[in-house]
């Protein structure tokens, strides 16, 4: 598992979204590791990341993290922070890795499942994607992630790892999304500090459903970002990176 592990302090785990890889992070990188110790993997299929073909689910993807914190000398809990799919992977961290969680940062995310249309269209998206190779499934899904206002050059750099993904890699990650579980009957149980960040244009996980996730979780708190969409700490890494630095140095 290839990963970037920079910084002291409390442990910040950054799992990205999909189908990008841990540069998503590098604002955050940069900005967070003078406060924490950084820690930003590529999960299983993505980036330099051994890739799995077949399907891989959340939860597959939340042990590989867990192993990663055991291979990093990383008994304590981690504040855990996960952007969309990266979510995903947190609810199942926060499942099956309660103890390795002292906090939870969950950036432009949901806890409903796919419905039957999305999930066929993922399943639809894995066998394209194998034939076709990652381009299609790209252009098909920046014109959704990113605000108006989010620079080119931000956007073109983004294009870039998606388009240099592993289609293997995506095709396995859609299948795992697709079977990934109702998160909405775990929210009342999680009990550790928790913030949710949204970008305020954010047309996949919007304010609207954030907030419903954050009103099911005991004294969460939701952080609206400004012209942000769907990839707010790649869009506003600075204001990302406040709400963030606040919420750890809460945590004490
Ligand atoms: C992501 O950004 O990780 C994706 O939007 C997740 C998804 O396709 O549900």
């Amino acid at each position: 598992m290839a990963v970037v592990d920079q910084g002291s302090g409390a442990p910040l785990l950054l799992a990205h979204g999909f189908p990008l890889d841990h540069s998503m992070w590098a604002g955050q990188i940069e900005g967070l590791a003078s406060d924490c110790r950084v820690i930003a993997p590529d999960l299983r299929g993505f980036g330099q990341s051994q890739v799995t073909p077949g399907t891989v689910g959340m939860d597959l993807m939340a042990d590989d993290l867990a192993a990663l914190l055991d291979a990093l000398g990383i008994d304590g809990p981690v504040v855990f922070c996960g952007l969309s799919m990266g979510g995903y992977v947190a609810w199942q961290f926060f499942k099956r890795h309660r103890r390795r969680v002292a906090g939870l940062v969950l950036c432009d995310t949901r806890a409903i499942p796919d419905t039957p249309e999305a999930a066929q269209g993922r399943r639809d998206t894995a066998a394209r994607v194998l034939v076709d190779g990652p381009q299609p499934v790209v252009e098909g899904m920046v014109p959704k992630l990113f605000a108006a206002t989010t620079a080119e050059a931000v956007i073109a750099a983004a294009r870039g790892v998606m388009s240099g993904t592993d289609p293997r890699g995506i095709a396995a990650a859609s299948l795992g999304m697709a079977e990934r579980i109702d998160a909405t009957s775990l929210l009342a149980s999680i009990d550790c500090p928790t913030l949710a960040i949204v970008g305020q244009q954010d047309a996949i996980s919007t304010v609207e459903e954030m907030a419903l996730i954050v009103a099911q979780i005991s004294g969460a708190r939701l952080v609206e970002i400004a012209n942000a969409g769907h990839i707010s700490p790649l869009e506003q890494p600075q204001a990302v990176n406040e709400a963030i630095r606040e919420f750890v140095a809460a945590m004490g």
